[in-house]
């Protein structure tokens, strides 16, 4: 009699300590470094619908008309089906970097098409950037907080990362100079300085004029590369436009890193980098090995997107919501947070970067907060170190106005026990909300208290 063929059995999810000990001998040095992304082991408790997640980094993406996804949709299948579905060019197509050009020009930038690279998202310019330039123990430098989503790439390449203070004109470039010079004595060069200058994730701020042009005239003096990562610099809600570092130094010693993410969809999954040609052919290198190419069809969305002319009205209809949603939170936050609470007011971006009583731990807040069904990013995410300990980074642009209100609310609720809890511990008195102020339209942020500080 023969046998009747079993089903395959799904294998089983736990791991024995026997399993665990195979593995570990075969793990490669650098996984002892590699850390995971807070965001995205938040994103998969937020994910349950009853939470509401100021943590993620998240576009609205309900706001894209389905009939245009669909027609556009529809008309690569019925036009270029077959090209769609291939594989491409490691570099991108010329079309998609007809896109990136336009994107660049509409904040003052003109690139050559050949110095760019397709990315998938910013995320893999990151990557290939690192793979590019850094060694176990290289130096690379950053802010002070910087990109959550950044750390986890420096550590898994080694890097020995040094982070910079910020205050509310953006990284304090007089204490660049300060650590290049204690580097040039010790005989040891930085890889590259990485910033987010534009309505900084995660403090919100941006760097003055001024600092842009003396950090571009520092990498110049060092011969040093700035990787200047700009996903947010058409979300801009008021204040003057400023330009770009790539701008200011003509791309001689700037990498740039741009996105399609938070201009027209994170799920495409579509990026770019800019970088003088021998940085460049270094990159193609790198990602010939990670994916040979971005995928073809997204590029094809993007290029007939494109077509239509409208993205930079899109760009101006998110520009209206997330400016709505901003003050909302903002106005929630002077109700519901303590007078002991600092935090800053960008003029664009997608976050606010929120300061508590140096007795608080965000980390142990946040567990708190998730029981209250409400989550941000811990302040310690944008930190190599132990830093950040009080701060948290809180996200406008995901959830509707009613949501961030109740957020903050519940937020403010659980901030508020742990400082009567402090209180009736130390007998100190908590300070009531303080009193709505009128914002000042010439400041770019609220008092953004310095991280040296907290
Ligand atoms: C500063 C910064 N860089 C890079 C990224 C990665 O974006 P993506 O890979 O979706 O382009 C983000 C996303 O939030 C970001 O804020």
């Amino acid at each position: 009699m023969s046998e009747v063929p079993q089903p395959p059995q799904r294998r089983r999810a736990q791991t024995s300590t026997r399993d665990l000990e195979r593995y570990a001998s075969l793990f490669a040095e650098r996984t002892t470094v590699m850390r995971s992304s807070a965001m995205r082991d938040l994103m998969a408790i937020t994910a349950r619908p009853e939470v509401i997640s100021l943590a993620g980094g998240l576009p609205d993406t309900s706001t894209f008309p389905p009939q245009t996804f669909a027609a556009q949709m529809t008309r690569i299948a019925q036009e270029s089906a077959a090209e769609a579905l291939q594989y491409g060019p490691t570099e991108g197509f010329e079309e998609t970097k007809d896109c990136i050009l336009e994107v660049m020009a509409a904040e003052g930038m003109l690139p050559d098409p050949e110095d760019i690279i397709v990315t998938t998202g910013g995320q893999q310019a990151i990557d290939l950037v690192c793979k590019t330039l850094v060694d176990p123990g290289d130096v690379v430098i950053c802010e002070a907080p910087t990109y959550p989503g950044a750390v986890p790439v420096f550590c898994s390449y080694q890097a020995d990362v040094i982070q910079i203070e910020c205050d509310e004109d953006g990284m304090r470039i007089d204490e660049l100079e300060a650590l290049l010079e204690k580097l040039r004595g010790e005989g040891r060069r930085p890889k590259f300085i990485y910033s987010v200058p534009t309505f900084q994730n995660p403090a919100g701020v941006t760097m003055s004029l001024e600092r842009r042009r003396r950090l571009v005239e520092l990498a110049r003096m060092h011969e040093l590369l700035v990787v200047e990562d700009n996903p947010y610099g058409l979300l801009r809600y008021g204040g003057e436009a400023l330009p770009p570092l790539y701008q200011l130094d003509g791309g001689d010693f700037v990498i740039y890193i741009g996105t399609f993410s938070k201009i027209l969809s994170p799920g495409i999954r579509l990026g770019w980098a800019v970088a003088p040609p021998p940085v460049m052919e270094k990159i193609v290198l790198g990602k010939q090995a990670a994916d040979l190419c971005t995928s073809t069809l997204t590029q094809y969305f993007v290029r007939e997107y494109f077509a239509e002319g409208r993205w930079r009205s899109y760009v101006e209809d998110l520009v209206e919501i997330y400016r709505a949603r901003r003050d909302t939170m903002l106005a929630a936050l002077e109700e519901h947070f303590p007078a002991e609470a600092t935090w800053t007011e960008p003029h664009g971006g997608l976050f606010i970067w929120a300061t508590l009583p140096e007795y608080i731990d965000t980390g142990d807040l946040l567990a708190k907060a998730l029981r209250a069904d409400v989550a941000f990013v811990p302040g310690q995410a944008a930190y190599v170190g132990e830093r950040g300990h009080n701060s948290m980074r809180l996200n406008f642009s995901g959830v509707d106005e009613d949501e961030i209100r109740e957020g903050i609310r519940r937020i403010g609720k659980v901030i508020a026990d742990q400082v009567d809890l402090y209180g009736a511990l130390t007998g100190e008195q908590r300070l009531p909300p303080r009193a709505p102020a009128a914002p000042d339209p010439g400041a770019d942020v609220l008092p953004f208290r310095k991280v040296s500080e907290g």
